[in-house]
């Protein structure tokens, strides 16, 4: 196999593998399905394998203030970069000025609804299928005017400027017009995530006193269930949907202004409102992540740290311009997403709309026979969550194990071997953000979709920004080198044993300062203070708990986080993270959660198991069972999958009390809607914890 010549390689491989059925199954794996079949094989893996000669210098030290430690800067700027191009100083005066420079562009494109049908399976679950037309697009001029229209409407409706407004909905283009919108008038913008539960919704409108929430139509029917503690909500703004029927009558109409997108529009076209545009200090957005602990926080994002991490991002894509065409279907009031959106649009590129459920052809919604948004819209930048493409390398490489033979060995040449043939190539970059990319994952990726990934690494509380991998870099597992819009500082955690002056490399706790630092938590200043720093230059710092190393030509790594290090009963640390990391390499895992009591000297796991895996395996050793909890539950599951993280756990060289010594198997899979996992999917601890406190305790209460 090893001196095979990737000449072997060609279409119909990866047709097959893109066919299998992994893709099928759910529309967030199905881009990447079409992808596959789509692109071959990149011109930069040649490089990947006769690169290393040099190795280009990315970051380089930097002197600067507060707190001591070692930092680095991007090694293209000496200065940080704060806006994209001069003048433009907050999020409205950019938009402007790309709505003037590019005004006959195409920019955002959304898909008509042809028809909407259920079918019925054949156990009886109904599914709805979809039908959607062409993507329809309207010019960067006629958004601008849109915006105009819906910034003199909001305060023609009733809106009183000096308060907040709240956007609770699904990604689409009337998000975007909303946002601007607000900007305009220099409205406050509270962003809330689609999927989040009803306290924490309560909680952001209330803590925030919004007064105007613009919704889906589809979320109508809740907000007037729970209208009687929405107290400081005066107007609300409904996206139409095609289709839909508004259910405006069912609620308590008397207490709220009720209108929809288009009469906003209308109302602002027939009576303009001179603009009142904000300043790069004021507040843009608060947004409010679903944090892995307790309510929601709202970070307060200004219109300076949006547009330094736009300007930032601008430098580090390559050739990023009015060619390009983009594919938006993760959620907006993530940041990841709004960033993303951001330099795109200040680029002057294309935005379609889609949905997680409507991707492929084959996605969970898409009609038989119709399109899904990517054959529809043909993209060349894509953004993915790395759970994703976790899933989507765990996907194929399961089958194409099960398959055997040929197409293993064919798979592996395509994996192992240098080749530069490329035939069809329309991806040319995809934005991986959210969480850590798996070294292997991102090598699949790379190769399966003919594309260099730019990995980011920010939180919320950097507006996304703060590393970001470079295109022409191709190891794998890195960040890639500060952004030009900041600084990364190591910082060192004795505790945790992470020591600047570690050798080979730094390290210690991941700490960001410059332009994209958000002002803290709305009305927290207990947790703003703890986390965030002004120093003595009045840089602002943000404390992010990642631990991370920083390798000779200045990439990051992150190697592990501060909260997620338990000290046990004897004193060994347990790194949890770390932990579920390699031992997610068993097949039958579909997701887990380590879980170590300081009061014990061993840990425990939560596991979510392969239903396909599992039932394959009962189904070989002739285990009798009525449905996926009984198999769960048995005494031989059990032990089947305990062995296999032993396995695993000793290839990955953990020590003793790094395995598990009692799991729980669970039955159903964690999601974004059940607050168990992010939107990310990175699972939530505190939130798992309370859900499973009896497992939990069970668990330690069996003597071992
Ligand atoms: C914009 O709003 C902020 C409060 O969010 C206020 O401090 C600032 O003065 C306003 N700017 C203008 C130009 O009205
Ligand atoms: C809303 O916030 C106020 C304080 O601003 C608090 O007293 C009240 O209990 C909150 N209401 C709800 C429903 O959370
Ligand atoms: C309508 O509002 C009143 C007072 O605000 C409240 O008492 C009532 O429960 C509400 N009805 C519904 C259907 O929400």
């Amino acid at each position: 196999m090893g001196d095979s010549k990737g000449s072997l390689l060609n279409f119909p491989l990866l047709k097959s593998i893109g066919d299998l059925s992994v893709f099928k199954d759910n529309g967030e794996y199905g881009i990447l399905g079409a992808v596959v079949v789509g692109i071959l094989i990149p011109v930069l893996l040649s490089a990947l394998f006769m690169g290393k000669k040099r190795v280009k210098v990315r970051g380089v030290p930097v002197e600067v203030g507060g707190e001591a430690g070692y930092t680095i800067r991007n090694a293209r700027k000496t200065e940080l970069v704060e806006v994209p191009w001069d003048g433009a100083t907050t999020v409205a005066a950019l938009f402007q000025q790309s709505c003037k420079r590019y005004s006959r562009n195409q920019f955002l494109g959304t898909r008509k609804l042809i028809s909407k049908e259920f079918v019925t399976s054949k156990d009886g679950r109904k599914f709805e299928k979809l039908h959607f037309g062409d993507y329809e697009w309207q010019t960067y001029g006629e958004v601008f005017h849109r915006v105009c229209n819906f910034a003199s409407g909001i305060v023609k409706l009733g809106h009183d400027v000096d308060s907040h407004a709240a956007i609770f909905s699904d990604t689409r283009a009337e998000w975007l017009i909303t946002l601007q919108g607000c900007f305009r008038q220099n409205i406050t913008v509270v962003t809330i995530y689609a999927s989040l539960g009803e306290d924490a919704l309560i909680h952001s409108l209330n803590e925030t006193q919004v007064s105007t929430l613009i919704c889906d139509s589809k979320q109508l029917k809740k907000l007037y269930a729970i209208s009687s503690r929405l107290t400081s909500i005066q107007n609300i703004i409904y996206f139409e949907d095609d289709g839909e029927v508004k259910d405006t009558a069912s609620g308590n109409l008397s207490k709220w202004t009720v209108a929809s997108f288009s009469e906003v529009e209308k109302l602002g076209k027939e009576s303009p409102i001179d603009p009142n545009l904000p300043s790069k200090h004021g507040i843009a957005v608060i947004m409010y992540t679903s944090g892995s602990t307790g309510l929601p926080k709202g970070v307060m994002i200004t219109h300076g740290n949006i547009v330094a991490t736009t300007a930032a991002v601008m430098t580090v894509i390559p050739n990023l311009g009015s060619k390009d065409v983009y594919l938006g279907y993760l959620p907006l009031a993530h940041v990841f997403e709004l960033a993303a959106e951001s330099v795109l649009s200040a680029a002057g590129c294309a935005i379609g709309y889609g949905s997680a459920l409507t991707l492929t052809d084959t996605s969970n919604k898409v009609k038989k026979g119709t399109k899904g948004d990517a054959s529809a819209l043909q993209p060349t930048i894509l953004t993915a969550v790395p759970a994703i493409l976790d899933r989507v390398r765990d996907g194929v490489l399961k089958k194409v194990e099960e398959k055997g033979g040929l197409a293993k060995n064919l798979f592996d040449t395509c994996i192992q071997s240098p080749t530069s043939f490329c035939q069809r190539k329309l991806i040319r970059f995809v934005l991986c953000g959210g969480a850590p990319l798996s070294g292997e994952s991102q090598q699949f990726i790379n190769i399966c979709m003919g594309a260099p990934i730019g990995q980011g690494y920010g939180l919320t509380e950097t507006f996304a920004g703060a590393a970001f991998s470079e295109w022409d870099d191709n190891t794998v597992g890195r960040v890639g080198p500060p952004l030009p819009c900041c600084y990364i500082k190591l910082v060192s955690w004795e505790e945790g044993g992470y020591m600047t002056l570690d050798k080979p490399m730094p390290r210690g706790e991941i700490v960001v300062g410059g332009f994209s630092v958000t002002s803290g938590y709305y009305k927290n200043e207990e947790k703003t203070n703890e986390l965030f720093k002004v120093d003595e230059k009045g840089m602002h710092w943000f404390y992010t708990g990642d631990i991370g190393q920083f390798h000779h030509d200045g990439c990051l790594e992150i190697i592990d986080r501060k909260k997620d290090i338990v000290k046990l009963q004897h004193g060994e640390y347990i790194s949890l993270g770390k932990v579920e990391a390699a031992l997610s390499s068993s097949n039958y895992l579909d997701n887990i959660m380590v879980y170590a009591d300081p009061f014990h000297n061993y840990c425990v796991a939560l596991i979510v198991p392969s239903h396909q895996v599992l039932e394959g395996w009962a189904q070989q050793a002739g285990i009798e069972y009525k449905n996926f909890a009984e198999l769960c539950g048995k005494a031989e599951t059990v032990s089947e999958v305990q062995q296999s993280l032993s396995k695993v756990a000793k290839a990955a060289k953990l020590d003793k009390f790094e395995v598990p010594a009692k799991i729980k198997l669970l039955p159903d899979a964690w999601t974004p809607e059940s607050g168990l996992v992010t939107a990310a999917l990175k699972i939530k601890r505190e939130q798992l914890k309370v859900k499973f406190k009896d497992e939990l305790q069970k668990l330690y209460e069996c003597s071992i």
